[in-house]
């Protein structure tokens, strides 16, 4: 894959942040995730390559624009054939409540690399480089933790687990506080919370939860580029679910997922911030027109991971000023 456009498609991400950050504390999900959507499209049309969103904002019926199926991007003959997870704005009602680490995010592949998840969700554990390998969502999360924990070179009682706060995790944030490890309870954003496990210097060592399928995807693909781990298994609400994801080819629906079969090849992640966050600041828009983003660029091929803190002249981007 061109690793060039690893930085056009962060003009992707940062048009549609800008657009969900005029919406940032203002209590209105639809119309921010809206904004974040209509941005995201238009962008994709100025990047050369055949692409095709295989986790995008639902099916075709459902969803007005990328729909999972739908073709992206200015395609010519020798464009290259790209398959493209995204989520325009992540942590919806983040960006609502103006609360923590909101993000706009794509995740790109070569054609048939990315897992076609239903939109279900998804049982996730993930960690850093340093444990990778050493994490089996089929273990207790008490074994995981101890795992992890040894890779890390630490006791269990200086880890921090990082979880969704929701009442199906009723069991799962008991069973951790037993273990002696620490938990960071979060609103919204898995993603981001995945990532941070693998992020340097983050404080989280390690995502133990359930939360969406697509994000689960995306999230693996930014585990490819930071050398960490992460395994899945989708939980389905009910059989028509079930159903829907035999349809979609998945021939055992309930099986572990590893990291590979959610993602694989040379894949890239790139996301930029909404609102402040653990891995990224959220906009900023400054005086007389001018607004900053702050984005990560990352490539499985290399493991290179770039920060990007750009400054737009709005007054100059007639189609970022809305
Ligand atoms: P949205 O941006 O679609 O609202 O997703 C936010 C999120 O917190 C994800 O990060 C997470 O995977 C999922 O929702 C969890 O789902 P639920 O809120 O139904 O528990």
């Amino acid at each position: 894959m061109d690793r060039n456009l690893a930085l056009e498609f962060v003009r992707v991400t940062e048009a549609a942040a800008l657009a969900s950050a005029r919406w940032v504390g203002r209590g209105e999900e639809k119309p921010a995730d809206a904004a974040a959507v209509d941005a995201m499209r238009k962008a994709f049309d100025i990047i050369r390559m055949d692409g095709t969103v295989v986790i995008g904002e639902g099916e075709r019926d459902e969803a007005p624009m990328l729909y999972i199926g739908e073709k992206v991007g200015a395609k010519s003959d020798d464009a290259p054939s790209l398959d493209i997870a995204l989520d325009p704005l992540e942590g919806t009602t983040i960006c609502a409540t103006g609360g923590v680490g909101s993000i706009s995010v794509i995740a790109v592949a070569e054609k048939g690399n990315f897992l076609h998840a239903p939109d279900t969700y998804m049982d996730k554990i993930a960690c850093g480089p340093a444990a990778r390998g050493q994490i089996d969502i089929d273990l207790s999360p008490t074994e995981n933790i101890k795992r992890v924990a040894a890779a890390l070179n630490k006791p269990v009682s200086d880890m921090t687990v990082v979880i969704l706060n929701r009442p199906r995790h009723k069991e799962l944030i008991e069973e951790v506080r037993r273990t002696g490890a620490r938990i960071n309870l979060i609103g919204d954003g898995d993603v981001s919370a995945a990532v941070s496990a693998a992020w340097p210097d983050s404080g989280i060592d390690l995502l133990i939860g359930i939360g969406g399928a697509p994000e689960g995807v995306i999230s693996a693909a930014a585990m490819q580029c930071l050398g960490g781990d992460f395994q899945g298994r989708l939980k389905f609400r009910n059989e028509e679910e079930k159903a829907r994801a035999v349809k979609m080819g998945l021939k055992n629906p309930e099986q572990k997922f590893t990291i590979d079969e959610l993602a694989s090849g040379s894949v890239m992640f790139i996301a930029t911030g909404v609102t402040d966050g653990p891995l990224l600041r959220g906009v900023r828009f400054l005086s007389n027109g001018q607004a900053k983003t702050h984005s990560i660029v990352m490539r499985s091929a290399t493991g290179t991971i770039r920060t990007i803190e750009a400054h737009h002249d709005l007054g100059r981007k007639p189609n970022l000023m809305k």
